[in-house]
């Protein structure tokens, strides 16, 4: 009688352990977040652009944090730009200029 109910069990935390270790994978990929924003965002984000230069240093990884994670950019300007980029891309561009931002280890410029 007890042996279903165990192997259920044991089942559902070897799911649960899956879902876990695939959701901590879920990272964007920054290569591609870089050229993803080199071609989709610094058309108008550059020196020359009709938007201030941006690039990862022009803001904290909290900074990044709040304009991807929660959403701020609907509040920004170019609000139609971001949701042209589906969730994977936005993904990779936030691991780009994250990784790289103002107080990470590796500061760096869009070039
Ligand atoms: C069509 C031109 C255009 C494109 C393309 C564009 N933006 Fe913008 N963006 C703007 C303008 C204009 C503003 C408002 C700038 C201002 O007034 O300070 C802005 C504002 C922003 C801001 C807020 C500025 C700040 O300092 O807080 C961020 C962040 C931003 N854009 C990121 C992006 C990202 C990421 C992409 C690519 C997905 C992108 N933009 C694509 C024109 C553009």
């Amino acid at each position: 009688m007890l042996k279903p109910i165990f192997l259920t069990g044991v089942i559902a935390m070897l799911l649960c352990g899956f879902a876990a270790l695939s959701m901590a994978e879920e990272k964007g990929n920054p290569r591609k977040g870089k050229y993803l924003f080199r071609s989709n965002c610094r058309t108008c984000h550059q020196d020359s652009g009709t938007a201030p230069y941006l690039g990862p240093d022009s803001k904290t990884v909290s900074q990044w944090q709040k304009a991807f994670e929660k959403k701020q950019y609907s509040e920004f300007k170019c609000k139609a730009e971001w949701e042209k980029r589906s969730a994977e891309e936005l993904l990779d561009i936030f691991t780009y200029l994250h990784k790289y931002a103002a107080d990470s280890p590796s500061p760096a410029k869009c070039q």
